[in-house]
């Protein structure tokens, strides 16, 4: 692929949702990072990412809110289209925010379609075991779904923090047959979120639809890292299985503290 700078084996052509299956068969892994606009799209694109979602993390990390419930649908479509507007070749992802998809089957379906129509994404992510009829009703209607399991976001009040899911017997057997179930409905891949790695190495037996994991151990089918985690770029509470590559925000504050020195003392700008 031109313009992949990782010296990685890249795929040239674009990833779609039928890539995914078939890096699963192959025994191929998958790699995601959130995005949130186009400049950063461009540069994870560029680096070679299989897939780039729009999460609704975007609350935490942008807009500086302590969870992702804040964010609403039209937060969701701005962003959407501004990475779509930077991605060439990485599947695009949108988040469904908190209560998009659980009012009634009109509004979910009107909402996921406007993350595809007005955002420009590829495919839309909701959280939990949701019903499988509502994961049909928007596979039926041509909106691919991702699914998401185990620690979900936009229940942290309901499960007491952001806390790992499925330690006990009970919670790990509900956890395999949601997944189960949305697999079912014709979910094309499922997301893993801070489930132990044992039973996230069932889940990815059990089902055939490809798993990404986060905090969920190494034998899903792809793992999945919120970007300004991973490149140290988020000031706040970076959990502990977060592999940290960078750290762009302390390269930023010095580079703002450069420039402010320049502008104070004249070098900057030069006569
Ligand atoms: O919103 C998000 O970034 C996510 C990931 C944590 C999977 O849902």
């Amino acid at each position: 692929m031109t313009g992949a700078v990782t010296g990685a084996m890249t795929e040239p052509r674009k990833i779609r949702i039928t890539t995914f299956k078939e890096r699963k068969k192959r025994g191929e892994k998958i790699a995601m990072l959130t995005a949130y606009d186009a400049t950063m799209a461009g540069i994870l694109d560029r680096a070679g990412v299989d897939a780039l979602l729009v999460g609704d993390s975007l609350g935490m990390v942008i807009m500086g809110e302590e969870s992702t419930l804040p964010v609403t649908m039209d937060i969701m479509v701005h962003h959407t289209r501004a990475v779509v507007r930077g991605t060439k070749r990485a599947l695009v992802v949108a988040d469904m925010p908190f209560l998009s998809y659980q009012i009634n089957p009109e509004e979910t379906l009107r909402n996921a379609g406007r993350l595809m129509q007005e955002g420009g994404a590829e495919a839309v992510k909701l959280e939990g075991g949701q019903s499988p009829e509502v994961i049909r009703r928007l596979v039926d209607a041509g909106i691919p779904v991702m699914g998401h399991v185990g620690l979900l976001p936009q229940s942290v009040h309901q499960l007491g923090g952001y806390l790992m899911q499925g330690r006990s017997e009970a919670d790990a057997e509900r956890l395999v047959a949601e997944a189960a179930a949305i697999a079912e409905a014709g979910a094309f891949a499922i997301v893993l979120e801070s489930i132990p790695a044992v039973l996230a190495a069932r889940i990815t037996r059990e089902i055939d639809a490809p798993t990404i994991g986060i905090g969920a151990g190494a034998n899903c089918s792809g793992q999945v890292l919120v970007s300004y985690d991973a490149f140290g770029l988020f000031d706040g509470f970076v959990p502990p299985f977060v592999k940290q590559y960078a750290q762009l925000g302390e390269t930023m504050t010095r580079a703002a503290g450069a420039y402010i020195e320049d502008v104070r003392t004249g070098r900057f700008p030069a006569p």
